[in-house]
């Protein structure tokens, strides 16, 4: 750790503590990153003088420092705390090796396309496998780490992101092993044409003019025909080739409408612009599920398919049971139970106390309660808190008895 003045912060340092504790600021923890400059006028704001970074000399070490490091402890410390709760916690871990793994895997696959090699359909298959297969056992408890890095390499965390939440919804759709897979598979590859369009657009800050968001497009053409090129069958060239089109047919690169958009290109859509506008971008902060559930629900039946969009929210979207979130009291808890008639009212195992100390554990069920202080304000990134072995424990049982 090391001692740093805001005027000495750099763009990249990744803060471990505040001068003084995080409740009394606006900050939902300690462990935030230093993205840009809005950051650190918003440290000023709540009247931070100096904090904690870790070395930067750490930063280099991207991939492994940031995502297998940190995951790696969020799991280890979980582990040290309990050996009883071994069925969920072999859970999560495999999930966050999948997800850990697989993030590697594709982002080595869009680095090659990059570089005009081909896809690697076997590292493809392989990671879209293991995404098909822990969503179809364990629904939710992938799609609740998906926000587990957001930060650094939008495309690739994106492009995991959307498989993972594809296939999510295909399970639930009730697709079959085959076509879950597809999702998965066509979910990775849906932006690989963002790799062949010049990366100063890709990362450029602010509007794009007329003329580069045409450029912009041309992704979908460029990933479809590369992906083409290089075998990849048929029905999983559909998701890339339409997840721009829109339901009243104002997409692109066709303006197909529904009725002629393959159930892959109408997921696609969906799940597409949900991770979008919900991630972190490097110049663009992303907003809350429930503002993005507010948008797109205006945008049901004019640009998205609504009752794929309505399943999607019931279902895999919002608060998958197992995402960690913040309510309005500052009390930490997580999903419980998900409730199929309002996706915005799950159950809710509270655990820590607004000052960040360890509570018994209250259940709050939001579909029965009234109350404004019992409503979710946020989802709480995984890997900034320590969850107790019992909690995971309490939700096995809730899950499995009711
Ligand atoms: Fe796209």
């Amino acid at each position: 750790m090391e001692k740093v003045f805001l005027d000495d912060l750099k763009i990249g340092d990744e803060i471990v503590k505040f001068d003084r504790g995080w409740l009394g600021t606006d900050f939902l923890t300690h462990k935030v990153r230093i993205d840009n400059q809005a950051v650190i006028d918003r440290l000023r704001q709540n009247g931070i003088e100096y904090v904690f970074i870790k070395p930067r000399n750490e930063e280099l070490q991207k991939l492994d420092d940031l995502l297998d490091g940190k995951s790696a402890n969020i799991i280890n410390e979980i582990k040290e705390q309990s050996s009883q709760c071994q069925l969920n916690l072999k859970d999560l871990h495999q999930a966050s090796d999948v997800y850990t793994e697989s993030v590697r895997i594709v982002g080595s696959v869009l680095d090659d396309i990059k570089c005009g090699g081909a896809v690697n359909s076997t590292a493809i298959k392989h990671v879209s496998d293991s995404i098909a297969e822990m969503t179809m056992k364990k629904r939710g408890v992938l799609t609740s780490i998906t926000k587990l890095k957001q930060h650094d390499n939008y495309t690739f965390h994106h492009s995991m992101n959307v498989s993972i939440f594809a296939a999510s919804l295909a399970t639930h759709l009730g697709m079959n092993k085959t076509e879950v897979q597809i999702a998965a598979n066509s979910g990775l590859l849906h932006d690989i044409g963002k790799m062949l369009v010049p990366e100063e657009l890709l990362n450029k800050p602010g509007k794009l003019t007329p003329e580069e968001y045409k450029v912009m497009q041309t992704h979908v053409i460029r990933g479809y025909e590369y992906a083409k090129k290089c075998g990849v069958p048929e029905e999983e060239l559909k998701m890339i080739i339409e997840h721009h089109e829109r339901h009243d047919g104002s997409g692109y690169p066709y303006g197909l409408k529904d009725e002629q958009i393959s159930i892959f290109g109408k997921i696609g859509a969906v799940v597409d612009i949900y991770d979008a506008i919900t991630s972190d971008r490097v110049y663009n902060k992303g907003i809350a599920a429930t503002s993005a559930l507010k948008l797109m629900f205006q945008w049901a039946d004019k640009h998205i398919n609504k009752s794929i969009f309505e399943f999607f929210i019931k279902n895999v979207g919002i608060y998958p049971v197992g995402s960690l979130v913040i309510m309005a009291t500052k009390e930490l808890g997580m999903v419980g139970k998900m409730n199929a008639a309002n996706p915005m009212t799950p159950v809710v195992v509270i655990f820590m106390n607004k000052n960040g100390g360890r509570m018994p554990i209250k259940v709050v069920d939001m579909a029965k309660s009234a109350l404004d202080s019992q409503k979710i304000i946020g989802l709480i990134n995984p890997e900034n808190v320590s969850v107790p072995p019992e909690v995971y424990k309490y939700i096995e049982n809730m899950n499995t008895v009711g």
